[in-house]
């Protein structure tokens, strides 16, 4: 089974951004392949790497009402389907999950696809999941055992005590993860000794480990506005050299290897 990291936080804190480094992290150290799910209705993740999506597993789901061919088994059909799905690239694939079904849950389509995305994890080492802040979509896909969750704060207090609560919906939620990190993004250069005491307060009285800060970066919003991946960040840049730092010793990968 592929070592499963899910990004959650708050709106707008940096998930998305942080999922985009972490795969480029992982295809340029080598420890690829990758599957990148975009788990988050309003998915975003396939601009931050350069990629176009054709359909979408929502999508894909609701075929399953209507496009089965009679000569087909649903099961057979979900998974020809998510294969056609992946969008290819260098060292990984990504997948988006699309928006939510309406009201009436169609059940079955959502266990077909969960035994089809099961199936398909096989083949990769690393699975990467964008999330919306709630981390539903995890729990309705079963996909219930996570090795990291990464929850994502701005640099301030009250953004730091809504990661904690956020971290606070695995129990709910009945998620089993390994390891909780918290990532304060956007930091200043200089990082006040009030947010940091903060920071590592709220990390020990909440059970998370704290991963970090990430700098903040003008680079990250030229990239932005001109709607380029981030994968154009030159390489070596402070940003990614720091994001690196970080997600070694989050997996733990030796200086050298
Ligand atoms: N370290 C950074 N430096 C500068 N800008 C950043 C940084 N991290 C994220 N941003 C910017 O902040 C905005 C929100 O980032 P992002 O989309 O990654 O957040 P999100 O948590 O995924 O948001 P959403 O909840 O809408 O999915 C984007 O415009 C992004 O370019
Ligand atoms: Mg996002």
């Amino acid at each position: 089974m592929a070592v499963r990291i899910a990004l959650a936080g708050k709106g707008g804190t940096g998930k998305t951004t942080t999922a985009a480094l972490l795969i480029r992290y992982l295809v340029e150290t080598g420890q690829g392949p990758v599957l990148a799910v975009d788990a988050d209705p309003n998915a975003n993740l396939n601009e931050l790497l350069g990629l176009t999506v054709e359909i979408t597993l929502g999508e894909i789901k609701n075929e399953l009402r209507t496009s089965v061919p009679e000569s087909m088994a649903r099961g057979d059909f979900m998974e020809m389907r998510v294969h056609e799905a992946l969008v290819e690239a260098e060292g990984y694939d990504l997948l988006v999950m699309g928006q939510p079904e309406g009201p009436g849950c169609y059940c079955a389509a959502h266990a077909f696809l969960s035994q089809a995305l099961q199936r398909l994890e096989k083949s990769y080492r690393y699975l990467v999941v964008d999330n919306e802040a709630g981390m539903e979509h995890l729990s309705r896909l079963n996909m219930v055992e996570i090795d990291h969750l990464l929850v994502v704060s701005d640099a301030s207090t009250r953004g730091v005590l809504t990661a904690a609560r956020i971290a606070a919906l695995v129990k709910p939620l009945q998620l089993q993860v390994a390891h909780q990190w918290l990532l304060v993004n956007r930091a200043p250069e200089t990082i006040p000794g009030a947010l940091d005491l903060y920071v590592r307060e709220t990390c020990q009285k909440e059970g998370l480990q704290f991963l970090g800060y990430l700098p903040e970066s003008p680079e990250i919003f030229e990239l932005e506005i001109s709607q380029r991946p981030l994968w154009e960040l030159p390489s070596g840049h402070p940003l990614l050299q720091k994001a690196y730092h970080l997600f070694d010793h989050m997996l733990e990968v030796p200086k050298n290897s």
